[in-house]
């Protein structure tokens, strides 16, 4: 009997697919939600890890394989290659109802070819560059059988001790939001169903960037004022362009673990937002919930996430071991297993599977993407818009030009420094690492020897490692430092130093390197420091005594090149930090949209009247938008095009930005607004805009924003987002300290 049921429903199905074309989405998904048992419901919010050796799927951790078979499985993650998607994609065809598998990875910054870290290419705010490498990312990863990638990581991060700064946009959150919709629109493409769209993933719902202490999966403590400022934006940017899914945070949000959290999934983010998509939880998360001690055991887990609208269960088990028991019990109504089923269907429908289990498997299309020169190529040109340059002073005892860009001509330069030489740490953290690599990705020393000319010597010595307790290697680094004219020192933290659990307390450079850069900065001899590292480091010996420093991140597969490229003038540096750099520690956290006390900060030499230190600055090393050119950029003044306006109205405000230097260069002219006084405090100074203007040499251009009452909204007393009437000061300029100023009034 149970046979001819099997027999007759999956004929049914097939007649529901094939009789459903010209059904909506929502129409099909409700013939095949009502088609499915409680169980197999369920299996559709359960997602499991893909294990791999070389005869194919590991099923130690239970028979997973089985599972997929029994319709038990919705999806999988770290699962690529056409060939093993196509696998595990043929189990599930033999399951009753033929539901397609979804395969997730996480394609952060580049999948064959890697990108600079997501935090670097922030340093570009040039949200085409970035919508380009996610979109170049999603092509190759989608060729290699995957459908949906973990990213973007939209967390806010004020604190540099979390090792996770790396993978998001840094601490502000306008430009957080732009860089967000970019990066979502990027891996998604032209659509659904077009073969090449990724699902994207905005992640971690919410607040992971305020772990306490800067300690990954921390606890968090947060104002509702400050959640909805500065930590949810660029969550709604990201829903706002469309992205099919959220994860949620490991974090406990003011004692409720975002996994379990109904204000922070149903009441914004699928109330107010409308959010259409599913939301998966981050590894383990539910499960976890239990040691945050927020449940007892699976079963009390799995009722807190599934009612708090955690819709896919990665990794914990919590959903398959429990729910068909929780509704049964009548803890959990099937119209929530039926919501969370349904958006997740929804997006298999979306994404065509349901048409075509195999679209994203073809080995033609994995070939073409296997080594593209047209991706490398892109790659290199966000590479070099990513760095930063961060010191360009003239040599020690000359006056005069900047010691950058260096001559292709000098006749020897010495490359000294733990990281000249490294093949595999360009690529920086999530990042794969292919077999064939090493060919591909391009060393500093190999970027700089394909640039310089043939009568140039390359003298090399590494000094010491990256966390050495020995100066053994300084002599022979002296020595090489001699014989120059030039040394090129490259310096940082470790490549896997940053990422996923990878907070530090200590950001000062590792081990002896800042003692290798004194010993050789003695010498005399012009120094040029690369600082390699996937957060703000701390470095103010350098800073204040080497002549030229540029912060290169992790760059990706074309690193090398784009750092020669700048080192020798070939591109001008154009990069802006999208996050403060501290001074010491004891500055974090440490962010330029802070607000007046009622002892405000306005100088270091006055101790009482302000919020300082006996003992420091309380000002960053660099601050939030900075960064040099080889060229030198001036601003005018402010032109307001009236001195008020009403809530219906806009102003205009017009700067002439001139490039007075001696090289063609692109400059980021920032726009910030402060309201003087509001029924709350407002911060010092908040981004409101950008542009990013190119010129040549000797030439000026007007740059205009429009200044509307979206401007000058924000959340007043009572929560409610509004802009109030009364005066505001506009200012316009190379960085968050860098700037010029008008005032305007906004009237009743
Ligand atoms: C991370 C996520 C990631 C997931 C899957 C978790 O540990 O927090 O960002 O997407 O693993 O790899």
């Amino acid at each position: 009997m149970r046979k001819y049921f099997v027999l007759f429903a999956a004929a049914l199905f097939q007649f529901i697919i094939c009789s459903a074309q010209k059904k909506t989405i929502d129409q099909k998904v409700d013939s095949v939600l009502g088609l499915m048992t409680l169980d197999e419901k369920i299996g559709q919010m359960n997602q499991y890890n893909g294990d791999w050796d070389a005869t194919g799927p590991i099923t130690k951790d239970g028979d997973k394989q089985n599972q997929i078979r029994k319709g038990m499985l919705g999806s999988m993650l770290n699962v690529t290659g056409v060939e093993h998607t196509r696998t595990l994609q043929e189990l599930a065809m033999q399951s009753r109802l033929k539901i397609p598998l979804l395969f997730g990875q996480d394609i952060i910054h580049g999948y064959r070819t890697i990108f600079p870290i997501p935090l670097a290419e922030a340093c570009s705010w040039d949200t085409a560059a970035m919508r380009l490498s996610a979109r170049i990312a999603a092509t190759e990863a989608a060729a290699a059988g995957v459908h949906w990638t973990f990213a973007p990581m939209v967390d806010i991060a004020r604190d540099p001790r979390w090792g996770r700064v790396m993978e998001g946009a840094g601490e502000d959150p306008f430009l957080g939001s732009v860089i967000a919709a970019a990066r979502v629109k990027g891996f998604q493409g032209a659509g659904f169903g077009n073969v090449d769209a990724l699902m994207a993933c905005a992640k971690h719902f919410a607040a992971y960037g305020a772990a306490i202490g800067g300690r990954d999966y921390n606890s968090v403590d947060m104002s509702e004022r400050t959640l909805l400022e500065i930590y949810l934006p660029p969550f709604r940017a990201a829903v706002d362009a469309g992205a099919a899914t959220l994860m949620n945070s490991f974090n406990d949000l003011n004692g409720i673990p975002a996994t379990g959290n109904k204000h922070l999934q149903r009441d914004f983010l699928k109330g107010q937002w409308k959010f259409k998509g599913f939301v998966v939880s981050d590894w383990g998360s539910i499960g976890e919930m239990i040691n945050h001690g927020f449940a007892k055991d699976g079963y009390e887990a799995a009722l807190e996430a599934v009612t708090a609208g955690s819709d896919m269960d990665m990794e914990s088990r919590s959903y398959i071991n429990n729910l068909s028991k929780l509704v049964k019990d009548g803890k959990i109504k099937m119209q929530l297993i039926d919501d969370a089923v349904r958006r997740i269907l929804r997006k298999k429908f979306e994404m065509g599977l349901f048409d075509d289990p195999f679209r994203f498997c073809s080995k033609e299309r994995e070939q073409q993407q296997w080594n593209n020169a047209n991706n490398l190529a892109a790659e290199k040109m966000i590479a070099k818009k990513s760095i930063v340059l961060l010191k360009n002073d003239p040599p020690p005892g000359k006056a005069g030009m900047g010691l950058l860009p260096l001559s292709k001509q000098i006749r020897t330069i010495a490359l000294i420094g733990p990281f000249i030489q490294a093949v595999r740490d360009n690529i920086g953290f999530w990042a794969y690492s292919w077999p064939d690599d090493s060919s591909r990705i391009v060393s500093q020393f190999q970027g700089i020897k394909n640039k310089v000319s043939s009568n140039t010597k390359l003298l090399y010595a590494k000094g010491c490692e990256i966390n050495d307790s020995s100066q053994a290697g300084f002599a022979e680094a002296i020595n090489v430092a001699r014989q120059a004219d030039v040394v090129i020192m490259s310096v940082g933290e470790a490549s896997d130093w940053s990422g996923e659990a990878k907070s530090r307390s200590n950001l000062h450079l590792p081990g002896m390197q800042e003692e290798l850069v004194k010993a050789i900065y003695a010498t005399g001899k012009p120094v040029v420091v690369l600082m390699n590292a996937g957060r703000p480091l701390i470095f103010d010996w350098t800073a204040d005594h080497v002549p030229a420093i540029i912060y290169t991140w992790w760059l990706g597969t074309k690193a090398g090149d784009a750092i020669a490229d700048v080192l020798f003038g070939d591109y001008n540096p154009s990069g802006k930090l999208p996050i403060s750099f501290p001074r010491t520690e004891g500055q974090i956290p440490i962010y330029y949209n802070y607000y007046h006390t009622g002892r405000p900060a306005t100088s270091d030499s006055d101790r009482f009247f302000r919020s300082a230190y006996i003992d420091l600055s309380i000002y960053p090393k660099f601050p939030f938008g900075f960064g040099l050119s080889y060229t030198r950029f001036d601003y005018g003044n402010i032109q307001l095009s009236s001195a008020s306006m009403r809530a219906n109205q806009s102003i205009k405000a017009t700067i002439t930005v001139t490039n007075a230097g001696n090289y063609d260069g692109e400059e980021t002219v920032q726009l910030y607004i402060q309201d003087l006084v509001g029924s709350v405090v407002r911060p010092v100074k908040e981004l409101k805009g950008f542009q990013k203007v190119f010129l040549p040499k000797g030439q000026s251009k007007q740059v205009s924003f429009t200044i509307d009452v979206d401007k000058l909204k924000f959340y007043n007393s009572e929560l409610k987002y509004l802009a109030e009437p009364g005066d505001f000061k506009i200012y316009i300029g190379t960085s968050s300290q860098n700037v010029k100023e008008a005032a305007f009034t906004l009237t009743q």
